[in-house]
This record gives structure tokens, sequence and C-alpha cells, in this order.
């Protein structure tokens, strides 16, 4: 796909000067830029899940294998009784990116694999959209199990799940994580800062200094897909943020 045909599929209306209708590689696209700070979404509503970092789930010295296996036999939390399996995260496991999400929904319950819904496509097209391959970068949830009937997750379930990702990223080692969605923003950056006043700049998940861009969960993006175009300007502030990296 290329970029124009990507912000299509993203639901990014681009628009082509008139006096240059046969030109499309030079098409203007205007993204407007709107100031987040204050804005109120749904994504917005809810108050913070904490992390409570007394949990003990030690998995620090794990490989790979032995990460995954211990996810998908997980019995930690209540999610475990009505989970049809855990969903541990897919991809590349020396990517550049790492893609945070929330938790898995009912199709990556039955799939076992995170984002292979609606949300999933959305995900997808964005990615390329800045042009990365789902299969390049690694994409995992701050929970492994799905909350039944995709409520919030609670404080005790994060809990459980945070060592999982944590072992995940270390193991990863990526050079920039885009957190999607208040949820994961809020989990992984350890605040209840609106994700309004998240988006569009840095952030740093501090146990390893690793870059962070937080932007709107696709779900969200779906329902509300006026906020894609800020979406379209954190993919692009994560993608100079790596060119700068090097
Ligand atoms: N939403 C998420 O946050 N993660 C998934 O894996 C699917 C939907």
């Amino acid at each position: 796909m290329d970029k124009l045909a990507c912000l299509d599929a993203m639901g990014i209306d681009v628009w082509v000067r008139r006096e240059q209708p046969s030109l499309p590689a030079k098409a203007i696209i205007e993204i407007v830029n709107e100031e987040s700070a204050g804005a109120t979404t749904t994504e917005e509503a809810d108050p913070v899940v904490a992390i409570n970092p007394s949990k003990q789930n030690d998995v620090g010295a794990l490989d790979w294998e032995q990460l995954e296996q211990r996810v998908l036999a997980c019995t930690l939390c209540e999610l475990h009784k009505t989970r049809t399996q855990a969903v541990f995260g897919v991809g590349n496991k020396d990517a550049d990116w790492m893609i945070i999400g929330e938790a898995p929904g009912a199709e990556e319950d039955r799939h076992g694999e995170p984002f292979v819904g609606r949300a999933g496509q959305l995900l997808n097209a964005m990615l390329e959209a800045v042009g990365l391959k789902r299969e390049e970068v690694f994409i995992a949830n701050v929970l492994k199990c799905r909350p039944p009937n995709n409520r919030d997750p609670r404080a005790e379930e994060v809990a459980s799940c945070e060592p999982y990702l944590k072992r995940q990223i270390e193991l990863v080692q990526p050079k920039i994580i885009l957190c999607v969605g208040r949820i994961a923003a809020q989990n992984l950056l350890k605040t209840d800062m609106p994700i309004g006043r998240m988006r569009g700049r840095k952030h740093v998940y501090e146990p390893l200094n690793i870059p962070v861009i937080v932007t709107y969960h696709p779900a969200y993006l779906l329902r509300s897909p006026t906020e894609k175009r800020k979406s379209w300007q954190d993919l692009l502030l994560a993608r100079s943020l790596m060119e700068s990296a090097g």
C-alpha cells in the first residue's frame, strides 16, 4: 500500500491541490494541528488503574520460551477463569518498535493473538502509514487475558500482569514504544494524566529509559474518526524520533 492509500485506510482525508490533479505524489496532506490539552474524550473519562508494585510475580530471568509458557499457564488473577486462552504477544522479537495495547478482546481471546479484530485492522493501517509492517513490530498488551465484556482492567489484574510486560520490553529492547489508548499509557507511564495531554509528545519508560509515544486506541478511533488526524501526528512524531535516534 502506498502512503496515500494508507492514509485513506486510516480514514484520513487527503486534499490534493486543484491545479495539480495529475500529480498524486505531490498531494498536499493537510493535518490540522489541533491543541490536544484539555480535550475531553471517552478515553479520558475513567480513573487511572494503579499498579500495585508489591505483587510478586518474578519473571525477570525468564527467556522468551519460558516467559510465554508462564503467561499461557498463568492463574494469578481471576481472568484465567473466563479466558479462552492467554494472549502472549506477537511479532518481531528484535523489533525497533513495540506497540502496547490494553487487553485482548473477544477475537483476540479466540485467536490467541493481539489486535486481530477491527481495531487490529486499523492498527495495521496506522503502522503501514509510517512504513511499518505488522510483522516488523512487536505487539503486546498490558493484560494478557480478556476482561469479561471488555470491561476496564482492575488494579490487581494489571499488577499481576505487569512483570510479564516489563520482561517482554526487556527482551525486545525496542528503540521506541507506541502506547495505544489511555489504559496502556497510564499504566506504562504510571500516571493518571488524560490521554489528550499525554499524546503529542515524548515520554520515557523509566525502568529501561525507552522513549514512549502515546496515541489514541484504534477502537476509539473507529468510534471517533475525526481524532485520526491527531493519531497520524503522533505516528509522525514517533517516526521522526526513530529517525533522529538513527
Ligand atoms: N484492544 C487492545 O488493546 N488489545 C488487543 O489485543 C485488542 C484490542
